[in-house]
């Protein structure tokens, strides 16, 4: 196995491909390949060309070595003849194939390796929309479908074109009546393939928008498997499992019946070609106007060039694929990246952290605001917590910073600058992000925590930050410590483990700017108490946005924005706010008597606090 990819295969942009016309796509996608492609083409050639050449043999054989008094003498170079042709014939086939899986597998290696990495660039509102179903899809599927055009269908119609012009060539040679004769059946074959072509495509698009939302509920199906569970829903899931892939039968069903009456159709035009052939050079060999020789010829000739015809109906239908599958992958590629570097804004000692809002307003779909005149500043080094109830816009404010979407309006700046001027992946080098929903790759805890590091990090690194999240001791009760897998082949982490698995990688990350999203909603209060203090060292000397459901988590706050439906309603430290009444105090006393009470009921029953 070689595992070490040709580097053009990750550099090479495919954007040019794009383009109205299908065909000038495919020839872009070959760039860097195309002489492997008429390699392949020109080996096909000289295979053909020495196919045809042993029926001229046989023609020699029967009309004048047979003919010859000393044929012990010519019979052995007839012979040798034969098998040499036979010999070259089967080598340069195996050349083609080889030239050919080049091309092909080559131009879908590539292919893939863009579009992984055009994905991972697109921006949050595409991936937002859409599906990781019809992702997947596209990117395996419908990358296939294109391999297969190439080592099929490209080579398909270079192999076509040749073998016709070969065998017309020599078929002329022999008696061009026959000959013109032997090609009535292009033009209903053409008609009849171009008639089936426009179908063929409608239903392979139709079959492959199916899988790919049979993919969808697969894939939603097994991350939500708890969900399914949970509500007993598998009755239900597997009905409309069952209906999606009924549907996908149906449609590949369609799909393959249309092929299936393409071919009888060919095949009876073709088959009628041969015998009207065949009858005719009969006549004419009674008739005395060709000899054996030159009908045994003509009966080889005959079947080489009416595969080629046969095939051209074929491929033409077979094309269709590939055309809807370009479609389908050019629909991702065409899609803007999101611009990592752009911006001239680029400090050297990385950010202070002053933040300041003006007026913001924003909206994920148009007309639907979101966020509307949010304003505060922040200065560097203070911790801003974020309280309000669910779908008030919280996460929606820090989302923001990092430039995950634009602001519609207003200004956000950081240290003075507008958040436009500033590169992306600066702005996401220096601001580090506690998801609400905390994500692990199938990998090792080591590497899961050291993920976006870097740089090379010792263990006792990851170690301390593993310490301060409070999750040390956790890994070290797994049987390979550091080491060890996590999710399908590994360990399974809880809620609270991941988020502070999370928590030491962004510790480690060492960010100017922190954004801690509900980082310890997963966490019981107790846990929460034992790794507050890993949390405040974490924001020591880092300007920190801390959004959180309980009061006690963010009172110590220098300042606390209170929202309600994309609007701040309430603003100050803990005891401005107290002291103001509204939501804050409502909220606060809310908690502080469901905790009084807990608490009284826990000692009532007599439990250890
Ligand atoms: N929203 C959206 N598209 C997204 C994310 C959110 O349209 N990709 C909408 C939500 O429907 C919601 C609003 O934006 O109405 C605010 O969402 P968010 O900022 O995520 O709310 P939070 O305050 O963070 O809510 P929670 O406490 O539940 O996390
Ligand atoms: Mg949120």
């Amino acid at each position: 196995m070689n595992s070490n990819p040709p580097a053009q295969a990750y550099q090479f942009d495919l954007k040019h491909a794009v383009t109205k016309n299908r065909f000038v796509g495919f020839w872009r996608m070959m760039t860097g390949f195309r002489w492997l492609y008429f390699g392949a083409i020109a080996t096909l050639g000289l295979a053909s060309l020495f196919s045809m050449l042993s029926f001229l043999l046989i023609r020699y054989f029967v009309d004048e070595a047979l003919q010859q008094p000393d044929l012990h003498n010519v019979l052995p170079y007839v012979a040798l003849g034969f098998v040499g042709l036979a010999l070259l014939q089967g080598a340069f086939s195996f050349f083609s194939g080889r030239l050919t899986a080049q091309t092909a597998e080559g131009v879908a290696l590539r292919l893939r390796n863009y579009m992984f990495d055009h994905i991972q660039h697109l921006t949050f509102t595409y991936h937002d929309k859409m599906q990781t179903g019809e992702l997947i899809q596209r990117c395996t599927s419908d990358v296939d479908t294109i391999r297969r055009f190439f080592s099929e269908q490209a080579i398909g119609v270079g192999r076509i074109i040749i073998l016709f012009v070969i065998n017309f060539g020599a078929l002329l040679s022999l008696h061009v009546g026959l000959a013109l004769v032997s090609i009535l059946v292009l033009p209903p074959i053409i008609i009849a393939s171009l008639f089936f072509f426009r179908r063929v495509s409608k239903a392979w698009e139709a079959y492959q928008e199916q899988d790919a939302k049979l993919s969808t509920t697969l894939q939603e199906n097994l991350s939500g498997v708890r969900v399914v569970k949970a509500f007993a829903r598998q009755e239900y899931e597997r009905n409309k499992f069952e209906g999606d892939n009924y549907e996908k039968f149906r449609r590949g069903r369609n799909f393959m019946l249309m092929h299936s009456g393409f071919w009888p159709i060919t095949d009876i035009i073709c088959g009628a070609q041969i015998l009207g052939g065949y009858t005719l050079a009969a006549f004419l060999v009674m008739d005395g106007t060709i000899t054996i020789g030159t009908y045994l010829a003509y009966a080889g000739l005959l079947m080489n060039i009416i595969n080629p015809i046969r095939n051209l109906g074929r491929l033409i239908v077979h094309m269709s694929t590939g055309l809807v599958s370009f479609d389908r992958v050019s629909e991702i590629m065409r899609e803007a990246r999101e611009p990592l570097t752009e911006g001239q804004h680029q400090p050297t000692g990385g950010l202070r952290g002053e933040v300041v809002f003006s007026n913001v307003s924003f909206e994920y779909e148009p007309d639907t605001p979101v966020l509307e005149n949010i304003s505060f500043t922040v200065k560097p080094g203070q911790t801003v917590a974020l309280l309000g109830s669910t779908g008030s816009g919280k996460t929606s404010v820090v989302s923001l910073l990092p430039r995950f979407y634009d602001y519609k309006s207003g200004s956000i700046t950081i240290d003075g600058v507008e958040l436009r001027d500033y590169p992306r992946k600066y702005l996401r080098g220096q601001i580090g992000v506690v998801e609400q929903e905390p994500f692990l790759f199938s990998r090792t805890i080591r590497e899961n925590i050291t993920y976006g590091v870097g740089r090379e990090v010792s263990d006792d690194e990851v170690i301390a930050a593993a310490q301060a999240a409070a999750v040390h001791d956790v890994i070290m009760t797994f049987p390979d410590g550091y080491n060890t897998l996590v999710g399908e082949r590994g360990v399974t982490l809880s809620g609270g483990q991941k988020q502070r698995v999370v928590l030491a990688r962004t510790l480690l990350k060492d960010p100017r700017i922190l954004i801690l999203d509900d980082a310890t909603s997963s966490v019981d209060a107790e846990t929460e108490d034992s790794i507050r203090g890993a949390l405040l060292r974490l924001m020591q000397g880092r300007t920190s946005f801390v959004i959180a459901h309980r009061i006690q988590t963010v009172m110590h706050a220098d300042l606390i924005l209170v929202f309600d439906k994309g609007h701040i309603v309430q603003r100050g430290t803990h005891d401005e706010l107290l002291a103001q009444g509204g939501m804050y105090r409502r909220v606060y006393e809310l908690q502080s008597r469901i905790e009084d009470e807990l608490e009284k009921e826990i000692a009532s029953v007599g439990l250890p606090l």
